[in-house]
């Protein structure tokens, strides 16, 4: 018999104590050890990441006469899925796919598997939230009551017991098995709740070794916590091949796919999508996107950005208000708040403008995340614009990353930014003055070259007042 022992498990990294500890030595987090007992499986038993059969010997030989295996896909229908995918699912490979509760996972893949079945491959969707009644009327107001193509192969399994979920999974011999979600899978003969982390250790390890022994794709769901605690698929990403995050605001229409992790494709991927009363739509950027036809407004500027291989025309907005000396609020959202921290700091030290009495909210339009610096000069304006009530040329976008002096650098994928721009009809676009060279055949756009942050503050102009504004009453002048 196997002989047992008694380690203990981090629920924040995953990482093994041989003893119990108040801080877990790895990541710090206090009080997150929690004990698990392993059965002591014999040396190379089990071959997890190896493409071999389990037990199976394996040689060393030189990477130039190793084979280049053509790596298969398997499309899954959805094509904003497929290229975070990296173009779709791998047979074989585990997936796990994190995100907020109630964010759409569920709907996402079971709109991906209705996809695969129409397309005549068997899948499984194992629920352990739901019933297989709660998912045929998911489905149905997904698809409509009309899916007998689909009923055929889509099969259904609500069951929490993992042995029995595997079992069922041998029987249907599905292409793609989802298991909505890991949280709620237990093994019985592990002592622990479903959910802890050495259930979800355990559970992940045998869907994992499901998936390379079988061919079958694994599909796990997470959810995440706030704080990523209880939830643990931060202790499932080393053992898959493939981490997705479903980001975004629930309260927003608006949602992102994103690749963390991805053996078979880029990271930089980003799928789009939009949460209507009939499932998840693909969302076409364009309709993200900045109009540089309207009239320009303070605090509002468009910066071409990039969002994996794509470049989207965002509009980046900010809004400064009146807060205390010492204690003025800072908030962004859909950009980073270090940066816009930093941001703040260049513009006041080398561009003259004083915003330390000032709240500031700076925001993505229409729930994007612009998490790259080329979008540095277009904050730095927007809060400058929204501070000095002044706004910039018609049709007007700009990109660069600032530095800590105010210089402004060169942003990557230069020619891919102007020529999205150009398309949506931007006419001027400030870039940094190292890359004021850059032409993109056929686009009439004008490149205004900036060098520092002081510079480009000049393009700012007064305001026209707007009808309404004018006899609006005028705010008291503050006397100290
Ligand atoms: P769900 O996919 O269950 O989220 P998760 O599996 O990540 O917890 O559903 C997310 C939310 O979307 C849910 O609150 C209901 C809503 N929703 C729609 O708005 N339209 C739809 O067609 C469906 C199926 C769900
Ligand atoms: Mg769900």
């Amino acid at each position: 018999m196997a002989k047992q022992r008694t380690q203990f498990l981090c629920g924040q990294c995953g990482a093994v104590q041989p003893k119990w500890m108040g801080k877990c030595p790895d990541c710090g987090a206090w009080d997150a050890l929690e004990q698990f007992v392993e059965a002591k499986v014999a040396a190379g038993a089990v071959n997890l990441g190896a493409e071999t059969a389990p037990g199976a010997t394996a040689v060393a030989e030189p990477l130039g006469q190793v084979q280049a295996a053509r790596v298969p896909r398997l499309p899954t229908g959805v094509p904003e899925f497929d290229r975070v995918l990296g173009g779709g699912f791998v047979p074989g490979s585990a997936v796990l796919l994190g995100g907020d509760p109630g964010i759409g996972k569920s709907t996402l893949l079971l709109q991906a598997l209705a996809a695969l079945a129409d397309a005549g491959t068997p899948v499984l969707y194992a629920s352990s939230e739901e019933s297989a009644h709660q998912v045929r009327l998911r489905a149905e107001r997904l698809h409509g009551a009309e899916l007998p193509a689909r009923n055929e192969r889509l099969w259904v399994l609500s069951e929490t017991n993992l042995a029995r979920l595997l079992e069922q999974a041998r029987r249907v011999q599905p292409a793609v098995l989802v298991v909505d979600s890991i949280q709620l899978v237990h093994r019985v003969d592990v002592d622990a709740v479903p959910g802890s982390a050495s259930q979800l250790r355990r559970c992940a390890l045998d869907l994992v070794a499901f998936a390379k022994t079988s061919g079958c794709v694994v599909v796990i769901v997470g959810h995440v916590t706030k704080d990523g605690v209880l939830a643990g698929p931060r202790l499932l990403e080393h053992l898959v091949d493939v981490v997705l995050s479903f980001e975004g605001d629930r309260h927003h229409a608006h949602r992102g796919v994103r690749a963390i992790k991805n053996r078979f494709g880029s990271t930089f991927e980003v799928g789009l999508f939009e949460m209507t009363g009939g499932g998840l739509q693909q969302v076409d950027e364009s309709t993200l996107a900045a109009d540089p036809s309207l009239a320009p407004r303070p605090g509002s500027v468009a910066v071409p950005a990039l969002a994996g291989s794509r470049c989207l025309l965002a509009e980046v907005q900010a809004l400064t208000a009146t807060g205390i000396l010492g204690g003025a609020k800072r908030k962004a959202s859909g950009l980073d708040g270090n940066r816009l921290a930093m941001l703040l700091a260049v513009l006041e030290q080398h561009a003259g403008l004083r915003l330390a009495d000032q709240d500031v909210y700076a925001s993505a339009a229409g729930g994007v995340k612009l998490h790259e610096p080329g979008t540095d000069l277009a904050v730095a304006l927007a809060v400058a614009g929204a501070r000095m009530g002044r706004t910039l040329p018609p049709a007007f976008a700009a990109v660069g990353e600032v530095g800590l002096t105010g210089q402004l650098r060169p942003c990557a994928h230069l020619e891919q930014r102007i020529a999205a721009a150009a398309r949506r009809g931007v006419r001027l676009l400030a870039v940094p003055a190292g890359q004021a060279n850059a032409r993109v055949s056929g686009t009439k756009i004008e490149l205004c070259p900036v060098d520092h942050l002081s510079r480009a503050i000049e393009f700012l102009q007064p305001a026209r007042p707007q009808t309404g504004v004018k006899n609006a009453p005028r705010p008291k002048q503050s006397t100290n």
